[in-house]
């Protein structure tokens, strides 16, 4: 038999792309390849990319200086780009950089084995149309699963265009999977171990799939998957907040195995940069909506991503947004500082100063993590459940993810990697908590 060939593979941003990786590696399994964590042994390397803010699209062009040197050594080394920098700048990428011998858009990598032949052969490959049909539709089933939870993609894409944000152009718009193929694959997933899954999308409560016996949206979804036995916990990520639908709402009041945590972007705090970032809601219906889920939810735990420094953000609106921020108390946040993607309509204003928007980032970074420990350290003293993803760095220590999706170090040496336990919480960390096993 053949040498098995060494696949190098990186992935920039967002989940998403974590999915698209695992299954890029399946695909190029069925090509030969094996993956290796070293990236001088690999006679591949594929960067999956992100084009979500400059710094991020930035990374890949230095990375490919890097690999330079790589390929002056081993001339054969083949090196792709996928993802969404692929989807956008795929053409440019071709001509500025030679050593580039593929590019892929999101939509295409069921093609990646055509591509690899093309490779094989010497030539170059580009793809990065938009199919009609499932993308995942030709990949090979998945096989090598790391642990017991997973992610599954059941939507992409995005309609909503907010004036700042390349995805409704790199992903495109937005598209339900089949409903059908997601429940097959999370069975399949159940019987390879996996106990908690997280249900992908940009815009996931959006989810509207088909199956023969009608339309669904993501609560029905939801419910359904939740009568597969053996698994124990459901998320989903991320939302937009004029998708939060009632029976959405509803299903985290009483289904008990979707799990007590909402990713629920809100941009910022000041009506009028809503309406500036097109985003299609207001503050106040924002918290309404925020009241609602914590009627049926109490304890649910809540999380947001933030652009400080759009165009025209005064001290008033960014006091807007740190004042939505303290009524709000977010568990977990992401935060940006705005940066202008060529072709969206932001871009064309005239942006703020960036001394400015670096302070605006420093104090709402500030208010943040002081909200994020505040709310972790109230967590000593409650009972959690954890499911145990692996072993910690101590002898007999087990790390996991909390319902409210904490990460928690228990001291558990008959434990294995799987096991969904009971815990009390006895310490809060900068980053983690840690626990006791009941
Ligand atoms: N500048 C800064 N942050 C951005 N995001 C999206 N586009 C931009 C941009 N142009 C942030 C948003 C989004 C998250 C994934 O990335 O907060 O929710
Ligand atoms: Fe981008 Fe999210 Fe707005 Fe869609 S809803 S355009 S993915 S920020």
């Amino acid at each position: 038999m053949a040498k098995a060939k060494k696949l190098f593979i990186k992935t920039y941003g967002c989940q998403m792309n974590v999915y698209d990786s695992e299954r890029m590696v399946e695909a190029m399994n069925s090509e030969g390849y094996v993956t290796t964590k070293n990236v001088e042994e690999a006679d591949m390397v594929l960067l999956n990319t992100c084009h979500i803010r400059e710094k991020a699209s930035e990374k890949l062009y230095s990375d490919l200086g890097r690999l330079r040197a790589f390929k002056d050594i081993k001339p054969d080394l083949k090196i792709g780009v996928a993802g969404c920098v692929a989807q956008a700048e795929g053409e440019e990428i071709m001509r500025r950089m030679p050593l580039v011998d593929m590019v892929v858009g999101p939509q295409s990598y069921h093609q990646l084995p055509e591509m690899n032949r093309r490779l094989d052969k010497g030539q170059k490959a580009i793809n990065t149309e938009f199919p009609a049909g499932d993308k995942f539709d030709h990949l090979p089933e998945r096989k090598g699963l790391r642990g017991p939870s997973a992610f599954l993609t059941v939507q992409e894409g995005c309609d909503k265009f907010c004036s700042f944000c390349v995805v409704p152009y790199t992903r495109g718009a937005e598209v339900s999977r089949p409903t059908d193929r997601l429940l097959t694959e999370a069975h399949n997933l159940v019987e390879k171990g996996v106990r908690e899954l997280t249900l992908l999308g940009q815009n996931v409560n959006a989810y509207h799939g088909r199956s023969k016996d009608g339309a669904w949206n993501l609560a029905r979804l939801i419910r359904e998957l939740a009568k597969i036995d053996g698994l124990e916990r459901i998320r989903y990520t991320t939302s937009h907040p004029n998708d939060m639908g009632t029976e959405l709402i509803a299903a985290h009041g009483d289904e008990p195995k979707l799990m007590p945590y909402l990713h629920l972007p809100v941009q910022s705090g000041s009506d009028r940069i809503l309406k500036a970032m097109n985003r299609k809601h207001g503050r106040d219906s924002y918290l309404r909506l925020i009241e609602s889920i914590r009627t049926v939810r109490p304890d649910i735990l809540l999380s947001s991503d933030f652009i400080v420094g759009f165009p025209g953000e005064t001290d008033a609106d960014f006091t807007d947004t740190l004042d939505l921020i303290r009524t709000v108390g977010f568990g977990q946040s992401y935060s940006f500082k705005y940066s202008a993607r060529p072709g969206t309509p932001a871009a064309e204003k005239t942006p703020i100063p960036t001394d400015i928007a670096d302070d605006r980032l420093q104090q709402i970074q500030s208010l943040l993590l002081k909200q994020q420990r505040s709310i972790q350290s109230d967590m000593v003293g409650h009972e959690v459940s954890v499911l145990y993803e692996k072993k910690g760095r101590i002898a007999g220590q087990m790390v996991g993810k909390s319902n409210h999706l904490h990460a928690v170090h228990v001291h558990d040496p008959d434990a294995k990697v799987g096991d969904l336990v009971r815990v009390r919480i006895v310490e809060s960390g900068p980053n983690s908590l840690g626990g006791k096993r009941l």
